[in-house]
């Protein structure tokens, strides 16, 4: 199993204040921090990023809301992260995620759902270059 996966905290969460709440969830879960920045996504750069989600529905409202204000990127360590982390944060729609998930505590819709999680180790590794170098990473 891959042992890295990458993460963002939303504008939504951030806005609410649930930057620290998030992280103490996630270090205390076993996930250690290889890399980490507080930053913003352009449109351009949001619509890049979600570039697999291009043909769906959600698409122009999704890259419009994560770059309505700062985020919260990080690369994080742990054995199985990816399967171990998607369990953390729970589904992707907050109303079905399970009772003391990321998502069901922290979030609000399923636009405005607190956290990214990648879902594949190719996808991990695809999402962390486009926001870390090699010397930002720990
Ligand atoms: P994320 O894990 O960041 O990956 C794609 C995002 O699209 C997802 O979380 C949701 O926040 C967002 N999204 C918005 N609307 C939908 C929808 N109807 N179905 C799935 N994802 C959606």
């Amino acid at each position: 199993a891959t042992n890295r996966t990458f993460t963002m905290i939303k504008p939504d969460a951030v806005a609410a204040g649930h930057i620290g709440g998030i992280l103490e969830q996630i270090i205390k879960s076993g996930f250690k921090l290889v890399a980490m920045k507080y930053t913003t996504l352009s449109p351009e750069k949001a619509g890049q990023f979600y570039e697999v989600h291009k043909e769906r529905p959600f698409y122009g409202e999704l890259c419009q809301f994560m770059s309505s204000g700062p985020i919260v990127a990080a690369i994080l360590e742990k054995d199985n992260a990816i399967e171990d982390f998607r369990k953390l944060i729970g589904a992707t729609d907050p109303a079905k995620a399970e009772v003391g998930t990321i998502r069901q505590k922290f979030a609000q819709s399923i636009s405005a759902n607190a956290v990214h999680g990648s879902d594949s180790d190719d996808n991990a590794k695809i999402e962390g270059d486009f926001f870390f170098s090699a010397f930002e990473r720990f």
